[in-house]
């Protein structure tokens, strides 16, 4: 597990490519591996075919993953403890499959902090092999972001105390201090293990962790069991039931990377939705605020509602990545790419008691088509109108910024064995390389394009704003303060990037997570 970047490189790139060779003639043609750059409904990526039934849709009952209480708490802060296992979850009938969880569980357990309240949680990594953890989309010290060589060794030990100047390793646990110096929002958490977060996410390394605020709390939205987090990711499943993923070496502690078939993206034919497949939710026939994260490694989706409501939007978005919007957007169709939340109202208001509604992804094909399903079970009363205003937004201009960068994100720059890289600017990832040096407190103005498929775009810490995309008006979907946006192949987009809070050193990356393990992420240095 010590092998450097460059004997990634050198060896283990090597061995993706070896693999690839038998299949390097078909692959041309249908599944894009090689050189081919590939798209599957509208996502950039392979279809991983489940290799066991798929389960029956819509008869699981929608799981909503438990709130972590502090194992204590004090004038400043709520602490936590969460440990990281192997558990073995019911997700196809009858059967278990085996996940990575935070306590155990997939999704892991809620997190809930409130603004100006500090939380900390103490990780502990009982799986075999190292771990980090990413708080995406908050405001964290560098120390306290989940680096991806700032890594956890096993408490089996092995690897304790180790450190390289590229890597520490904290023996067991690690403590991670969030300051919450942010607004209300819907942030989750994952592993972010260089080379390997594609494979530890999808085992099951991703949880809700929502802020809230006293601003947020006076809207009146809906809250308690009308505000429910819906965390939707695909699998695909081998014979036995276990979660199938195209790693080279499946232990995960070795040669990183996946098969070169699926080097665009691992895209699974199954849709869990908190990691249920297809799961149904009863509501009464009021409103319901649902924190949409799409935690998929590869999938986008278009989301609609079957049938959608009479004499309204299918969706009133409230909120966006890094929280409230000024007043709520409606739309028909939400498209979301990984990583990037959506907050909003149904309005169940508008259908019948016994009336059935099925959340559909229209980018997707057969089984990816459906997503989750909505029975109107009883009447209740409504929570009362959504706010026509919601929280005050500065909008940002672009006199303000004082820098301007151009990132691209494309496939090549970088080769290893005939393999092309996902490169971010020509360049695959080294931790030892800074690729830009933003101020402490400055607006810069980012223009970032995407090529040979599309791309979501995600940088740590600093929030922006979308200023123009493809050079048009942003998209409807890019509203408020984000740190994932997506690009289309060919797309480009403005941003205007406000660097607050810390200094040091952070990553911006794909977060198509086969994009980002196999090099494109790159460092910039908050000075
Ligand atoms: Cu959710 Cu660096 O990512
Ligand atoms: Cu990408």
């Amino acid at each position: 597990m010590e092998f450097s970047r460059k004997e990634f490189l050198r060896f283990g790139l090597a061995a993706g490519a070896g693999l690839l060779l038998p299949g390097t003639l078909s692959a041309c043609s249908s599944s894009g591996g090689g050189g081919a750059n590939n798209t599957t409904e509208s996502s950039a990526g392979t279809l991983l075919k489940s290799k066991t039934e798929l389960p029956p849709r819509f008869t699981a009952r929608l799981p909503v993953p438990p709130v972590l209480a502090p194992v204590r708490t004090d004038g400043s802060t709520d602490y936590y403890e969460i440990t990281q296992k192997v558990g073995q979850v019911e997700i196809l009938p009858g059967r278990k499959t085996e996940i990575w969880g935070y306590n155990g569980i997939f999704p892991g357990p809620t997190i809930e902090s409130r603004t100006g309240r500090r939380t900390s949680v103490v990780h502990r990594n009982e799986l075999g092999v190292p771990v980090t953890v990413h708080l995406h989309g908050g405001k964290v010290a560098p120390e306290h972001d989940g680096y991806p060589t700032d890594l956890i060794a096993p408490v089996s030990g092995g690897h304790a105390g180790h450190t390289s100047h590229t890597t520490t390793m904290a023996a067991g646990s690690k403590e991670y201090l969030y300051p919450m110096d942010q607004q209300a929002a819907t942030l989750w958490y994952h592993d972010h293990r260089m080379d390997f977060t594609g494979p530890q996410v999808y085992k099951g390394l991703a949880g809700f962790h929502l802020i809230r605020d006293d601003v947020e709390e006076r809207l009146g939205l809906p809250r308690g069991e009308r505000d429910v987090p819906l965390m939707i990711a695909d699998r695909a499943f081998n014979e036995d039931g276990s979660f199938s993923y195209p790693s080279v070496d499946p232990s995960l502690s070795g040669t990183p990377g996946v098969t070169g078939d699926f080097m665009s993206g691992v895209l699974g034919d199954c849709i869990l939705v908190n990691g249920a497949p297809w799961p149904v939710l009863e509501v009464s026939n009021t409103k319901y605020r649902f924190r949409i994260l799409n935690a998929s490694n590869a999938r986008r989706y278009r989301l609609e509602l079957d049938k959608k409501p009479s004499g309204g939007p299918a969706f009133l978005q409230i909120g966006s990545d890094q929280g409230l919007l000024d007043t709520p957007a409606e739309h028909d169709e939400l498209q979301i790419s990984q990583a990037e939340r959506f907050d909003v109202i149904i309005d169940f208001s508008k259908y019948s008691v016994g009336d059935e509604i099925t959340m559909r992804n229209s980018w997707g094909e057969d089984s990816t088509a459906d997503v989750m399903k909505f029975k109107v079970a009883r009447q209740a009363a409504d929570s009362g109108p959504i706010p026509s205003q919601l929280v005050p937004f500065t909008k940002l201009s672009k006199s303000e910024a004082t820098v301007t960068r151009d990132i691209v994100f494309a496939r090549g720059g970088a080769e290893a064995h005939g393999m092309s890289l996902w490169t971010v600017n020509g360049e695959a990832f080294d931790p030892n390389k800074i690729i830009a040096n933003p101020r402490l407190g400055s607006v810069e103005l980012w223009n970032i394009r995407a090529q040979n498929v599309e791309h979501p775009f995600h940088i740590h810490l600093a929030p922006f704003q979308v200023l123009s995309k493809d050079g048009n008006d942003p998209s409807e979907y890019d509203r408020g303060w984000k740190d994932t946006v997506s690009l289309e192949n060919g797309g480009k987009a403005e941003l205007l990037v406000k660097f607050e809070g810390f200094k040091g050193k952070y990553v911006l990356h794909c977060h198509n997570l086969e994009h980002e393990d196999m090099m494109m992420m790159a460092n910039f240095e908050v000075v």
